[in-house]
């Protein structure tokens, strides 16, 4: 295959990624957005595997030896078994786990990139060697970081590790000796000579070792609240370890990729902080800064008390504004149909009834706002936290569908808490709340919500899609 026809078709997947994003940015285009990434991937995928076929050299150089028919007959079991397992995961993932599929899959991401940085390491024909060592030892750095961040977000999100902060002694120097070690060691093998082959080899292996712990520290320093940044950063590491991937195979669109992903991540990372008012560089130096401390605060709040679905019908016929403020326990009951429903009878009978979604309810970034899109809510009720929190005062009854850390006030008023600090949907402001859930069960915070025990707060126990529906059934 002709290399400008191969360029020509990564400028095209390339420029599809950039609509992709820019599509993704607001509702009314996301799925356009989706549309156009698919047909970049496709076109990528398509155009390499011909190109590795046809034997096309993607840097200008001769072809090298995978190339050609053998390369296809390692390329294309491998993409099809990749593909299967894929799709089955893809079919089987709950909307909810989600976050940990995207943790895994970018700790593929990360080995991916080890794996290409030791490979090159072996290269000895290169035009610019320092260029090209400094190269590998930032792939193999960043993809190593990845990896192991990658696996412990994973195992922290699915809750087969605790997703509390691990605060080992010394935690931030430890970080910065690490750094500065790692940067030490770059210029060593950059300096060690390529016939010393054992002794590079020795202190890649040191480094990758040493990156690997890297990764490990950087995410269980950081604890349950905020995981949400961690994905995303994550996310933005594993950009930048496809792009040095990218760097290393001479791959353009790799680079344009990877960065794309890269520079989104950090971006939506450093939103989410500010959302979630924590320092952007603390956070993705694995709590720099931060001591160790924060614990939850358990105090007496008193009874709490319930409602039945009579009277909360009741107090929602009467009711002139109505705000629905949906958590993960919306996503869990799959209750955004009902929700959906509800809305619509209400807003029938003439209730104003608007949404209001805090940056970080459920488990990944948007995920409110894609269930309720699911369920064709209308995006103009649809409101972020800091439109809608000052209007919490003039509304009759506020409906916490499985939401606790996102509304909880101990994040306003009670300093030693874990979540202090985060700006929270301020519901208690209305007249009524009437909180959706199953039991006096924490959130993902595992702090203890007075929320739910104050004077204007009713509790609904149950599946919140069963009592949903009892709710319209009753009205
Ligand atoms: P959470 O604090 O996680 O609370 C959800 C509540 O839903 C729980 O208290 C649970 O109480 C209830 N629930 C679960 N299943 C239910 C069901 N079937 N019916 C009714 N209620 C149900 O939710 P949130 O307010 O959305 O806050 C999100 C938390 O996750 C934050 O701490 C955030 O930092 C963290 N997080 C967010 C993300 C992103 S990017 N959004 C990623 C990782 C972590 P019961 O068990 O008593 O029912």
């Amino acid at each position: 295959m002709n290399d400008t026809l191969v360029q020509g078709a990564y400028i095209v997947a390339g420029l599809l990624f950039i609509l992709a994003l820019s599509g993704l940015s607001k509702h009314e285009t996301a799925r356009m957005g989706n549309r156009y990434g698919i047909v970049g991937m496709a076109i990528a995928l398509i155009v390499t595997v011909v190109a590795a076929v046809a034997g096309t050299s993607l840097d200008g150089e001769p072809a090298s030896e995978g190339s050609g028919l053998p390369g296809l007959a390692l390329i294309v079991p491998a993409v099809a078994v990749a593909a299967v397992i894929g799709i089955a995961l893809a079919r089987r993932v709950e909307m909810t786990g989600m976050p940990e599929l995207i943790a895994m899959l970018h700790s593929f991401v990360g080995l991916a990139a080890v794996l290409v940085g030791w490979n090159s390491s072996y290269e000895n024909n290169v035009a610019y060697p320092t260029v090209h060592d400094v190269e590998v030892f930032v792939g193999v750095l960043i993809g190593a970081v990845t990896l192991t961040g990658s696996i412990i977000a994973y195992l922290k999100l699915s809750a087969k590790i605790k997703s509390a902060r691990l605060v080992l002694p010394a935690h931030n120097e430890l970080n910065l000796a690490i750094v500065a070690a790692l940067f030490v060691m770059t210029v060593i093998y950059c300096l060690t000579s390529r016939d010393a082959e054992f002794a590079r080899q020795l202190e890649l292996g040191g480094m990758t070792l040493m990156a690997l712990f890297l990764g490990w520290h950087l995410v269980m320093s950081i604890g349950g609240g905020d995981m949400p940044v961690v994905v995303s950063m994550l996310n933005s590491y594993s950009g930048w370890a496809a792009a040095a991937a990218g760097f290393l195979l001479s791959n353009d669109l790799l680079i344009i990729t990877g960065a794309l992903v890269g520079s989104s991540g950090a971006y939506l990372s450093y939103i989410m902080c500010m959302a979630m008012n924590r320092s952007f560089l603390s956070v993705i130096a694995g709590g720099f800064g931060v001591e160790a401390g924060s614990t939850a605060v358990e105090g007496d709040y008193g009874e709490h008390r319930e409602i039945t679905v009579d009277d909360a019908a009741r107090l929602l016929a009467d009711a002139s504004s109505v705000v629905i403020t949906p958590g993960y326990g919306m996503a869990t009951a799959q209750a955004q149909h009902a929700v959906a429903e509800l809305t619509k009878n209400l807003r029938a009978k003439g209730v104003d009834v608007r949404f209001g979604i805090h940056p970080v309810a459920g488990r990944l970034p948007g995920h409110m706002n894609v269930l309720l899109a699911e369920a064709k809510v209308p995006y103009d009720i649809v409101q972020e936290m800091d439109e809608i929190n000052d209007d919490f005062a003039n509304t009759d009854v506020v409906l916490v569908i499985g939401a606790n850390d996102t509304v909880n006030p101990a994040a306003i008023d009670q300093p030693g808490s874990p979540i202090a600090g985060m700006p929270v949907l301020q519901v208690w402001e209305a007249k009524d709340v009437i909180a959706f859930k199953r039991s006096m069960a924490t959130g993902y915070a595992g702090v203890q919500n007075p929320l739910f025990f104050k004077a204007n707060t009713q509790m609904l126990f149950g599946d919140a899609k069963r009592r949903v529906e009892d709710i319209l059934k009753a009205l």
